[in-house]
């Protein structure tokens, strides 16, 4: 198996961790919490955050190895879009991983309200994760390259 092949296996299998990540937090989150149930979404969190730092690594991977030409990325509005939701995406979690870490601490059957935010944050970067296969295959297919 070759460095590509491995590495674009590794952005799919950080991708399915993401998307699974996320699937569970948003089935297991409810309006108020035990923290031991705050731990359980904190453990989801770091698969998530693993997955995204898989998906990161690859995806620059696959940019910057020379399997195609950086410039066949770089001048596809498509791909900065796509690279611009990742960002936005990753700034979204902040919410949900802080409060999941700091929540989690303290007395396990104790119940703490979950702000609706931190709902709506899951649900907005749910939504990223399934644009984005869409604009990665646009990209791939040259679509957006004048
Ligand atoms: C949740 C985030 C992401 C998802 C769901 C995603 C999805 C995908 C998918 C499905 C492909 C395969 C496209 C195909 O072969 O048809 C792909 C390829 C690729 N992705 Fe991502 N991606 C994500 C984030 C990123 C990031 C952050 C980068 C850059 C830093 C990136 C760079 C790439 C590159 C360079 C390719 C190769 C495209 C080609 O074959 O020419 N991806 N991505």
């Amino acid at each position: 198996m070759n460095a590509e092949i491995l590495i674009r296996y590794g952005h799919f299998l950080g991708i399915l961790a993401i998307a699974s990540s996320l699937v569970a937090e948003h089935l297991l989150i409810k309006p108020s919490l035990t923290r031991k149930e705050i731990s359980r979404l904190a453990t989801l969190d770091g698969i998530y955050g693993a997955g995204a730092l898989l998906v990161l690594g690859c995806g620059l991977g696959m940019w910057l190895g020379g399997f195609k030409n950086a410039d066949y990325y770089t001048q596809n509005p498509i791909f900065h879009t796509k690279v611009t939701l990742f960002v936005i995406m990753g700034i979204l979690s902040i919410w949900p991983t802080v409060f999941f870490l700091k929540q989690r601490k303290g007395n396990a059957e104790e119940v703490v309200a979950v702000p609706k935010r931190i709902v709506m944050f899951l649900r907005m970067e749910l939504l990223i994760v399934f644009i984005m296969p869409l604009l990665a295959t646009l990209v791939a297919r040259g679509v957006g390259l004048g």
